[in-house]
């Protein structure tokens, strides 16, 4: 099965209970992780932001409170693009959001039209991160910023503890939510292990560098589950 295939098959059967199991098998990081992502970006009234892979909305709604300008969520899994919609109209801000099914690897937008690109859990999805990465980066202005938020494997001290925790609670505390809950529990530990062995830390920021980031920065969240990645293009 083609990646794109694979996690739209995934996210169509959780979209319609995402959220608050997404908090809940993260031990409530969820939320936590995606307001450090955003607790120091400053947004121009009229800001233009793609949030990538937005999901259920959850980072997009968030930038749209930030921003007086527009946010586009792009996702290709349908079913929580329309989730997101509907969170967005039960809070009223659904004008201030434009929803978009495509995917991170073509963008249909032309060169440099975002202020700020944003996107959160995609690159285990794709097939070519570093096309991805460069495609995400084309559409951001020179001058803009480019942030990421991705789970990532502990140091050797937390691994055991990681490891005992996404290998056999996760998939057991997805089970108790719903079969779909199960399979996204038994993969996402895998998934993230196989990722952060071809793209650890250092070699996804040199990504970046090669992409106009040269002043990339990157933070690790809760003992190092989670890598904040940030930067601002210069070409
Ligand atoms: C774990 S969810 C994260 C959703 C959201 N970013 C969040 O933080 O809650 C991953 C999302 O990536 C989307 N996705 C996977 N591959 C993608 C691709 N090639 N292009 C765009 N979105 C993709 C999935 O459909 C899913 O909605």
């Amino acid at each position: 099965m083609q990646p794109n295939e694979a996690a739209r098959g995934l996210f169509s059967s959780v979209a319609s209970n995402y959220d608050r199991p997404a908090e809940i098998l993260s031990l409530l990081q969820y939320s936590r992780w995606h307001r450090y992502l955003l607790a120091d970006l400053r947004l121009p009234g009229d800001a233009r932001v793609l949030d990538m892979a937005t999901g259920t909305g959850a980072v997009a709604l968030k930038l749209a409170k930030l921003s007086g300008g527009q946010v586009m969520g792009a996702d290709i899994t349908r079913p929580m693009l329309i989730q997101a919609k509907e969170r967005a109209a039960r809070k009223g801000i659904l004008h201030r959001l434009e929803f978009i099914e495509c995917s991170a690897e073509a963008v249909p937008f032309t060169d440099s039209v975002f202020d700020t690109v944003i996107f959160t859990y995609l690159l285990r999805y794709v097939s070519d991160v570093p096309s991805t990465v460069r495609e995400l980066a084309r559409v951001l202005r020179p001058g803009g910023t480019m942030l990421s938020l991705d789970f990532a494997v502990p140091g050797p001290m937390v691994y055991p503890l990681w490891r005992l925790y996404t290998s056999l609670i996760l998939p057991l505390a997805g089970a108790a939510i719903s079969p779909a809950w199960m399979r996204v529990g038994s993969f996402l530990g895998k998934s993230i292990r196989r990722f952060y062995d071809r793209w650890p830390e250092n070699r996804l920021a040199e990504l970046w560098r090669d992409c106009g980031f040269p002043g990339v920065q990157s933070r690790r969240l809760s003992l190092g589950g989670a890598l904040v990645m940030w930067g601002v293009k210069v070409t």
